[in-house]
């Protein structure tokens, strides 16, 4: 835990208990904060406070008016854009990521559109935006439903743009490994009301839901604490991209490890940071990499979910609501894409991938970064 919970949040949260009123539905001034706050934050003309990211993706997916036998582009690093549409009864596309970014590659998005492609979801990956001017092109294209995932990305900018504005739908999280965190909560940015009005749907009903629905609100304590913790966001995002930046000096000599890389005109607010094992290639094994790692006090997560989400059961099998729904809806349009070699680069990454998180003491970072260096050089002998 290194966010910081001061006078300031106490204060909110009092304020809230003295009101009397911790729920949201009518009424709700700390939410209505909140999303203001964001609103003029990061200059976007709407925003809903929901209780998780998932429940935002899952409403924003709904959204767009995907349901059985319709599809939704995904990515194939991160399973939870595939799940919020599994969860709306649709079937997630994985499209492939550049190899560099790991970020989605356009030309894979184009390729995986069909007839019945309704959204785009694209994870803005460790807190790196993808090619959004590309991909905003291709949704135009298509009438896609551009749906950002900034579970990492909160402050990440492109062209000076920042995450969750880009698109037509931004998902926050606050999450408690996040940047910003209330423990669990998120929210979501938006253009269109009509859009809005649809996830309202999906996140608040009264006694009866107009469709199917679970409630995903935010209470007024999560929103109090939220809108104290956002103005502190940018001085926690300082000490992640402080400490990725002793994780780029570590690797800056090297062949063996190679980080996510940062085209022009992009801040990476460095939620992880990502790299990808290649010494392979120079005949040491990523396993004795790791071992020598280890060895140097250097724990990473190693290859962070094993396989691509595709390859996992949940998915492949399709074991999500049994019966082989939704994957083998008789609505489909054509058979299910989930087999290995479906996204070459992110197989690849996923094999060789090493992350850390960034928060904390920059010293311990910095401590880990030197040990690091060292277990390249004991590796490059
Ligand atoms: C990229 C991404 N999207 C969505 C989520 C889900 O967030 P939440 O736990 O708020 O539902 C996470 C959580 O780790 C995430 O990393």
């Amino acid at each position: 835990m290194w966010h910081y919970f001061d006078h300031e949040d106490l204060a909110a949260v009092k304020e809230v208990l003295d009101r009397g009123q911790l729920g949201t539905i009518g009424v709700a001034p700390a939410l209505q904060a909140l999303q203001d706050a964001f609103c003029q934050e990061f200059d976007s003309p709407c925003a809903m406070g929901v209780c998780n990211a998932m429940a935002g993706l899952h409403a924003a997916v709904a959204a767009a008016g995907a349901g059985a036998g319709d599809e939704v582009v995904v990515d194939p690093l991160v399973g939870f854009g595939a799940i919020a549409v599994l969860f709306n009864n649709a079937i997630p596309v994985f499209a492939d990521v550049r190899r560099d970014t790991h970020t989605m590659a356009p030309d894979s998005l184009r390729e995986r559109i069909s007839e019945r492609t309704k959204a785009v979801i694209v994870t803005q990956l460790w807190g790196l935006i993808a090619d959004m001017d590309e991909i905003m092109e291709i949704a135009k294209e298509h009438d896609l439903l551009v749906i950002e995932d900034c579970a990492h990305a909160i402050y990440a900018t492109y062209n000076g743009e920042y995450a969750g504005t880009i698109g037509d739908v931004g998902v926050f999280s606050f999450q408690e490994s996040k940047q910003l965190s209330t423990g669990d909560g998120g929210i979501v940015l938006y253009k269109d009301p009509e859009v809005g009005r649809r996830m309202n749907e999906m996140v608040t009903f009264g006694t009866m839901p107009k469709r199917i629905a679970l409630n995903y609100r935010m209470t007024e304590v999560t929103a109090a604490i939220a809108r104290v913790q956002l103005k502190k966001t940018p001085g926690y995002i300082d000490i992640c991209i402080k400490s990725a930046g002793y994780y780029n000096d570590a690797v800056a000599d090297t062949d063996l490890i190679v980080p996510q890389f940062v085209p022009e005109g992009r801040v990476n607010t460095y939620h992880l940071w990502a790299s990808t094992y290649e010494g392979d290639e120079q005949g040491l094994s990523f396993d004795e990499f790791q071992r020598i790692a280890e060895e140097h006090d250097v724990s990473f997560m190693w290859r962070y979910i094993q396989k691509v989400p595709y390859l996992h059961d949940v998915i492949r099998q399709p074991i999500a609501f049994g019966r082989g729904c939704p994957i083998e809806c008789p609505l489909r349009a054509r058979d299910a894409m989930y087999y290995e070699g479906l996204c070459p680069n992110a197989e690849e990454i996923m094999s060789r991938l090493m992350l850390t998180s960034t928060g904390g003491n920059p010293d311990d970072h910095a401590r880990t970064a030197e040990n690091l260096r060292k277990a390249i050089e004991a590796a490059e002998g």
